[in-house]
Formats: structure tokens, sequence, C-alpha cells
């Protein structure tokens, strides 16, 4: 690497800073939901800052927004990326710091006044929290070809307005064609948004791969009555039933190892104090580092529904929300990330991530690696969440170091 190219630390911060007061909360955090008013100032802000950069910044028909550092050759570009959506209760560093880390590598370069030999670029990705549309990471995943525009568009939130209607409405479904801009590798910084590189004394992640995941939405259907009358015995209550799924898949992950469940959604229906509900829409997530047996917690979740709905008499559908395989990185680029903590005598343990990223999507396409810094207290989705200047500006530096070497090999 160049020896004195360095990522600007206090510019970093204040961007962050500056993009974590859009959709800020009163706890700390941010709630810029995907393709909301926050989202779209959070999107206006972005692009106004890549533009002021020189970028070419493009707009694909998903609302990815990509901005990109022309190199000496034509060719695939060195992506970086991540998000900028958050979950209802976000924190200010998920997704945000991978997307302006990118950007301030290429700050870098550009004060730094080089050209890499290849094309480089930044992408912001569509709804990768999938809090608002499902599935999670579906800007990456439509961009990797795993997922059609228009199914993408198609696709409602829990209130039922369409995600094209949406995109349309914030001005950000764009001319291009998602994954127009061809891909030799990808690299994305990340907070860890667990308790692993803090409780290891700190230093940096690089990331091996990411666990397998499956959303699911049940509806259970039963008979709404009344709560003072009507004996025990002659209840349908899709409540309980929840209850009852809820605490299975919790047991669940005691006999698989690896296994982690919980029901993020419960949505009861009317929701009246005094009438034994009549439907229960509910989701469970469900992950683990292997397929194997995370297809084997699925299908005794789903033979438990079964056996539940024909001895309580509630009727239960169940809906794919979001399935994607346990996903491998490239050895060769998770070395190239160690080897750049090193330059920096930064210390960095091999670790597989928990949380869902576009890297993710972005790997069925070409090279991928991730970089991680801890997250102070393991907290993420959470307004709490908390990573330090130090770390951000470390892990940047990898990812600056890294980008520029895949970027002139
Ligand atoms: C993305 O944030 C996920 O749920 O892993
Ligand atoms: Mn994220
Ligand atoms: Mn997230």
């Amino acid at each position: 690497m160049s020896s004195n190219l360095r990522i600007d630390g206090a510019r970093l911060v204040s961007r962050l800073t500056a993009l974590s007061m859009i959709g800020a909360t009163p706890e700390g955090g941010c709630r810029r939901l995907a393709l909301t008013d926050e989202d779209k100032q959070g999107r206006d802000w972005l692009v106004g800052q890549m533009q002021a950069l020189g970028l070419e910044v493009k707009i694909d028909a998903i609302g990815n927004i990509v901005g990109i550092l022309k190199g000496q050759q034509e060719g695939p570009a060195v992506i970086m990326g991540s998000h900028i959506d958050t979950v209802g209760t976000g924190g200010r560093f998920d997704g945000a710091l991978g997307v302006i880390a990118g950007v301030e590598v290429l700050a870098a370069l550009r004060d730094a006044g080089l050209t890499p030999k290849r094309d480089m670029a930044v992408i912001a990705f569509t709804n990768e929290e999938g809090a608002r549309f499902h599935p999670d990471m579906l800007g990456s995943y439509v961009w990797a070809g795993g997922m059609s525009v228009a199914a993408a568009h198609a696709e409602t939130d829990s209130e039922g307005v369409g995600l094209g209607a949406e995109l349309r409405r914030i001005g950000y479904e764009g001319q291009e064609e998602p994954g127009f801009l061809k891909a030799h590798a990808y690299l994305e910084m990340h907070i860890e948004q667990g308790p692993v590189l803090e409780s290891e004394g700190g230093g940096l992640g690089a990331v091996t791969g990411i666990q397998g995941i499956c959303w699911l939405e049940l509806t259970l259907k039963g008979r709404p009555s009344h709560a003072g009358t009507t004996p025990m015995a002659y209840r349908k209550d899709p409540g309980l039933a929840a209850a009852r799924i809820n605490i299975f898949a919790n047991e669940l992950t005691k006999t698989i190892p690896g296994q982690l469940a919980n029901s993020g959604v419960i949505r009861v229906q009317p929701g009246n104090v005094n009438v034994v509900p009549e439907t229960v829409v509910m989701s469970l997530d469900l992950r683990n580092p292997l397929d194997a047996p995370l297809a084997q917690a699925e299908a005794a979740v789903r033979a438990f529904c079964t056996e539940l709905s024909e001895r309580d008499d509630i009727q239960i559908s169940i809906r794919d929300l979001a399935r994607f395989p346990a996903t491998p990185f490239t050895e060769e680029l998770i070395a190239s990330v160690e080897q750049s903590a090193a330059e920096f005598g930064l210390p960095i343990r091999r670790m597989i991530s928990g949380a869902g990223h576009d890297a993710q999507m972005m790997s069925r396409l070409c090279p991928t690696a991730m970089v991680f810094i801890p997250s102070i207290g393991g907290l993420s989705h959470n307004p709490a969440e908390f990573s330090t200047d130090d770390d951000m500006v470390a892990g940047a530096n990898v990812l600056l170091s890294a980008a520029w070497r895949v970027a002139n090999a």
C-alpha cells in the first residue's frame, strides 16, 4: 500500500454524526426504516456527499445508490458498501458506518491524488434490515440476481404499502439495472453487533462467513369468543398457540447445536382484553451457522405446528419471509483483510457473522470479505449500540488498505 494512505478519522466520525441526526430518536438511536421520509433524507444527504467528492452517482431500479470512482482501466469494480436503513429501534452504526467508511476510502484516495487501476465504488443497498419489507438484504439480493425487480417492487409492508410505490414516492426508483456495475470483489466494514470482540479484549474481526437464516411468518386462526363466558375447554385460542410455538422454538435451541430462535413480531387480533383472539400473525427468526441443523430446526417447528393445529383446532399457515443459506467468504480476501490489519499493527481474529449483511448477497457474484469492529456491550438493533472512534477509524483503515490492494492487483 501507499504507506501514507490513511482515513481522515475526524471526517469519518463527523460524517457518521451528520447521518445519525437524520431519524435520530430521543433514546440516542436512529429510526430510518426503508423508503420512509427519514430514509429519503438520509439518501439525499448521502448522494450530496458522494457528489461533493466528485463520484459518479447512479441509482438503480431498486433504489440502490452507487458512487463510482473511475479507475485507470475498464472492467469490473472493487465494490464496498452496506446500508443506511435501520430497524425501528436502531442504533447509529449498523450499516451507516460501512457506507460512510466506503465513502471515506474513496475520499482518502482523492485526497492523496491516487487513481486505482480498477474502478472502485461504494453502494448503499436498499432495505437491508428487512424491518419494513421482506426479505432482508433485499437491495443486494436483487443486485445479485436472486430476485426480480418486479417481485421486489410488489413486496408490501405490514400496512399493505407497496415497495415500488414507496420508491417512486421518495424519488429513488432509478434508471439503472441492478447489477449494472460488474464486481471484481466486494468488501464491507460493519460493527460486530455481538459481544465476541469486546469480550476477547478488543481488536478487529476478519469475517469468515455468515450463518444461515430462515424467517417464517405464521398466521394462526382460532375462534374469537367472550373471555368471561367461554369455558376453557371451549376455546380455540391462537394467542395460546403462539405462546406454545415460541416456547417450542426456544426449547429447540437447547437441543440443536448453534441454533438460535425468536419471535420478534406477534400481532394479535382483534386485540381486546376481553376477547379470546381470532388471529395471531407471528414471525420466527431461525439461524444456524450450518444449513443441515437449520433445516432440522425448521422441520421440527413445522411438525410441531401441524400437531398443535390438530390438537387445539387452530388453523396454521406458514409463509417464507426470507431464506438464505450459510455463506462462506473468500479465503484470499479474508487473508487480505488480515494482512491489512497486520500492516497497521492491529490485532484481528477470524469469526463468523451472526447477522445477515449485504456481503452475503454480493458473495454470489464475486470474492467477498468483511471486517468487523467491536460493539460495546455487544448491543445492536438497540439505540445504545456503540463503537469507539478509534475502532471505527481502525476498521476503515483496514478497509482502505484491503480495497486499495485488490483494486490494484
Ligand atoms: C440484519 O440486520 C439481520 O437481521 O441479521
Ligand atoms: Mn447491518
Ligand atoms: Mn441490522
